[in-house]
């Protein structure tokens, strides 16, 4: 079995209760307001033609389609489709690679991905690739954190994790310099205070504590 299909396994597993915990009642108005704005201050106006790398159980594929966008989410754990599909009808979920994406060239306006960027096997060679995918001067917005500075114990393997280039970043400069190495211009770090309010008022996901959330933006 491959990282990746450990990885896959793992997120299909978790898939029912994460959908759940983003679905929280008490918490969905809030939270649909606050990304709502990181978003539609992190791309240009709409509508863009917009992929969700490791879009999960859809949230962030689902606010962007609400702010206009053309929006197709991949992911490669069937079960997180399963869940984005059975919520959000106006976005094409697809099962693909974030790392190696099958879209044509030059057709997209961004890419996004939230919490994708420290569990993915080659991020470096991700963000190559989504710079093929985008047209001249399109962008790509990633949101991401130090969540795991000893590693993602509670989620995979060591011998999964220990692979992973990001999984134990201390610094987001880490994750903005894998952007910078790739070909983006103009990255930006951004530190998303009113998300860090937000954990504070309602806590965050399971094997997580409240940290500082970056979006980091570049463009191609
Ligand atoms: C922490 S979840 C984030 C989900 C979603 N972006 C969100 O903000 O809630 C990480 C997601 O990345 C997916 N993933 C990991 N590696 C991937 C890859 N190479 N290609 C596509 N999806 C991947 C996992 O299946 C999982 O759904």
């Amino acid at each position: 079995m491959t990282t990746q299909d450990q990885i896959n396994d793992y997120w299909t597993g978790r898939a029912p209760s994460y959908a759940a915990y983003q679905l929280q009642p008490d918490r969905l108005a809030d939270d649909i307001a606050a990304w709502s704005r990181v978003w539609a201050g992190a791309l240009p106006p709409a509508p863009l033609d917009v992929l969700d790398v490791g879009t999960g159980s859809g949230q962030v594929a689902a606010i962007l389609a609400g702010l206009g966008h053309r929006v197709t989410g991949i992911d490669l754990a069937p079960g997180m489709l399963e869940q984005a599909r059975s919520s959000y009808g106006n976005v094409d979920f697809r099962l693909g690679d974030a790392v190696e994406p099958d879209f044509p060239e030059a057709g997209l306006d961004a890419v996004t991905g939230r919490y994708v960027m420290w569990t993915l096997r080659d991020p470096e060679a991700a963000v190559k690739n989504w710079i093929r995918l985008l047209r001249p001067g399109g962008t790509v917005a990633v949101v991401d954190s130090t969540w795991f500075p000893n590693g993602p114990q509670d989620f995979y393997d060591p011998s999964v994790w220990q692979s992973l280039p990001l999984a134990q970043a201390t610094d987001i400069n880490q994750t903005a310099a894998v952007l910078s190495r790739a070909g983006l211009a103009d990255v930006t770090v951004t530190p998303l205070t009113a998300i860090y309010e937000l954990d504070e008022k309602y806590g965050v996901a399971p094997g997580h504590e409240v940290q500082m959330q970056y979006l980091i933006t570049g463009r191609a």
